[in-house]
């Protein structure tokens, strides 16, 4: 296939109206020309959450794909990665932590955005299922800035300034949490990283509500269970259906979303004999603001 045969065979159409778009008649693996690449980024930045049917790659073809997006950048978590292509790392339901144990993936299940706690947290996160159960373990993107938009007003002003402070694991999940991480959390010398709770998208100037609750060890002014209770509380008001597109994988889609307007979660309603694993690239960031 030529590069001009993929650009007119190329379709984007909206999954929903707050959020998500479905791309056909394009194959990453195959040179993909700028105009293409850039209706793409587009589609991905308007519509939050971008699906791209129909690929097929090996975990080195996927670095590649993703790569198209920006540079990528390694997932703070090197347990688990794809064989010599450490830029993939592969989440499954079969993984073990150190001890031997299942390992915990439960901060996946809860709405949060990628690696609060790193000055340059990941733009894009690119999803690309390997094994799928027969029913459930999708993935739940929620369009953040359109949630901002419809607090109410006395919210909004109320949260539009706050800081937040992360770390690997916060203290109040600690008792729960992966065990690998929370002494990878004892060991790091490194201070918290101060993010916004709201942060503004540095190509389209809206407002999102952003954050990690697991990783937030406080939002500056409160405790930390209180952060942590604080934070449920503003993900029911602001999390609403009309806002959310939950993708149930097919084999072959890459699922990416722009973290800067967005939280995401794992679906854990699936046969968990079953397996599920999803190969996973992360398009680095810039400096939250
Ligand atoms: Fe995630």
């Amino acid at each position: 296939m030529s590069v001009l045969v993929q650009e007119q065979t190329m379709q984007i159409n909206k999954i929903k109206e707050n959020i998500g778009a479905e791309v056909t008649g394009v194959d990453l693996t195959r040179p993909v020309d700028e105009a293409t690449l850039q209706r793409l980024h587009d589609a991905l930045i308007d519509n939050v959450a971008l699906v791209i049917r129909d690929q097929n790659f090996t975990a080195a073809q996927y670095a590649a794909a993703a790569k198209l997006f920006g540079d990528l950048m390694e997932d703070q978590n090197r347990m688990y990665l794809a064989d010599g292509v450490p830029m993939v790392s592969v989440l499954s339901n079969r993984h073990k932590d150190t001890n031997g144990k299942p390992a915990k993936v439960a901060n996946n299940a809860t709405w949060h955005t990628d690696h609060t706690n790193q000055e340059f947290p990941p733009k894009f996160t690119c999803l690309y299922p390997v094994a799928l159960p027969d029913s459930g373990g999708g993935t739940a993107v929620c369009n953040m800035r359109a949630a901002y938009e419809a607090l109410p007003q006395d919210l909004k002003d109320r949260i539009t300034d706050m800081k937040t402070e992360n770390t690997l694991i916060s203290s109040a999940r600690m008792k729960t949490a992966n065990p690998d991480i929370v002494r990878a959390q004892k060991e790091a010398k490194t201070p918290p990283m101060i993010q916004p709770l709201v942060r503004t998208h540095p190509e389209r100037s809206t407002k999102a509500i952003w954050f990690h609750k697991s990783k937030t060890e406080r939002v500056i002014g409160m405790e930390p269970q209180e952060t942590q209770d604080f934070l449920e509380e503003l993900l029911e008001i602001a999390i609403k259906p009309e806002f959310t597109y939950v993708h149930e994988y097919t084999l072959g889609d890459m699922l990416m979303v722009d973290n800067r307007s967005a939280m995401h979660k794992a679906g854990f309603d699936y046969d968990h004999s079953q397996h599920r694993m999803v190969y996973r690239a992360l398009v680095r960031g810039e400096r939250p603001a």
